[in-house]
């Protein structure tokens, strides 16, 4: 399904958390640059699934207007055959946007993304990701030429809740609140808290009752207990987006949504069809090394699995150090 359904998949019923009454909440697979690429988002859907939409990592878009190879073939029809996908900018270029929404409707994509939210220093030194967050002025004339002619696609964007601190959130918003946005991603930590210490659920909320077009919660969702939580903190919450927690517990939107959690089968099955995929593409040494990074997150911090991994040579010792006693 290459068009998005917006509204569709928030009618998705789960029962999980609520005791058994319906529950509309849509779950995005987060962006991870590196990680969840087309073999990761098609591999995940045929044998996990519960995830409503799969985000492409960022393409960097440039004066030239050109992509890179894997940027094209990430976004290409082929690549997203049978998935729902999101695909996402880093610019603060609002001409290279609009040419680039053109480029996305092109491709047979209704609604695609702008990354207002990447910490590293890289990006937000040159004023991209969320270093955009640091001259409110400049994001609103940006979201105003942006917004000045009719988009060939709906924009939606992807935030924190500031930059140096979460005192900053309320004037993010209203900044963003005055833009016809399909929605809002939040990932609800400043850039100086990158991905570690506590989240701000209070941030969220705040998002929820200043009239923000679709909040989608993002941020250190590790298990159904915490979007448990999370919806207890933040009644209303319509969406959440997943990365690290869906690197390490595949099944957890289907855990969510009150499904099983991964069996044993599924997870040797899960790491083979990521390798043999990897190894086609691209090469047996880097399909291995795919392999480890990913299994580092489901590793966490049991040393002993960590050391059988860095040991290991063969993709079949890499999933008896991830799925041995
Ligand atoms: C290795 C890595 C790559 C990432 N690449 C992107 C990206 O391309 N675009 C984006 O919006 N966020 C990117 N992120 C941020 C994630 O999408 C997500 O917001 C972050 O991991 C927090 O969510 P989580 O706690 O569920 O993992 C990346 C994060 C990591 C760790």
């Amino acid at each position: 399904m290459r068009k998005q359904t917006k509204r569709k998949a928030y009618a998705q019923k789960t029962g999980s958390l609520t005791g058994g009454k319906d529950l509309a909440l849509k779950i995005y697979f987060a962006p991870m640059e590196g990680m969840t690429d087309g073999i990761l988002r098609q591999a995940h859907r045929k044998i996990f699934g519960g995830v409503d939409v799969y985000c492409l990592p960022f393409h960097k878009l440039t004066q030239t207007m050109s992509l890179l190879t894997r940027e094209e073939r990430d976004i290409s029809p082929e690549e997203n055959e049978g998935l729902n996908v999101l695909p996402q900018a880093l610019t603060r270029d609002p001409d290279q946007l609009s040419a680039w929404l053109f480029y996305v409707s092109e491709c047979g994509y209704s609604c695609a993304d702008l990354n207002i939210g990447c910490p590293s220093p890289t990006v937000t030194k040159k004023g991209r990701g969320s270093g955009m967050l640091l001259d409110l002025g400049y994001l609103r004339s940006f979201m105003d030429r942006v917004f000045s002619s009719t988009l060939p696609v709906s924009l939606s964007v992807k935030t924190r809740i500031g930059y140096d601190s979460a005192e900053e959130w309320p004037r993010i918003l209203e900044v963003l609140n005055d833009y016809p946005l399909a929605h809002v991603t939040i990932h609800a930590r400043t850039t100086r808290e990158q991905y570690s210490g506590a989240v701000h659920h209070d941030a969220f909320s705040l998002a929820l009752q200043s009239g923000t077009p679709h909040p989608v919660y993002n941020g250190d969702l590790r298990t159904a207990g915490d979007v448990e939580e999370l919806l207890r903190d933040c009644p209303g919450t319509e969406a959440i987006m997943i990365g690290r927690g869906l690197l390490a517990n595949p099944a957890l939107a289907r855990m969510i949504r009150g499904g099983a959690e991964a069996s044993r089968e599924e997870l040797a099955a899960w790491y083979m069809t990521l390798y043999e995929d990897w190894k086609d593409r691209f090469h047996e040494t880097l399909a291995l090394g795919r392999i480890k990074k990913l299994m580092e997150w489901p590793a966490g911090e049991d040393i002993r699995r960590k050391r059988l991994l860095r040991r290991a040579d063969h993709i079949e010792d890499c999933i008896d150090a991830m799925l041995g006693e």
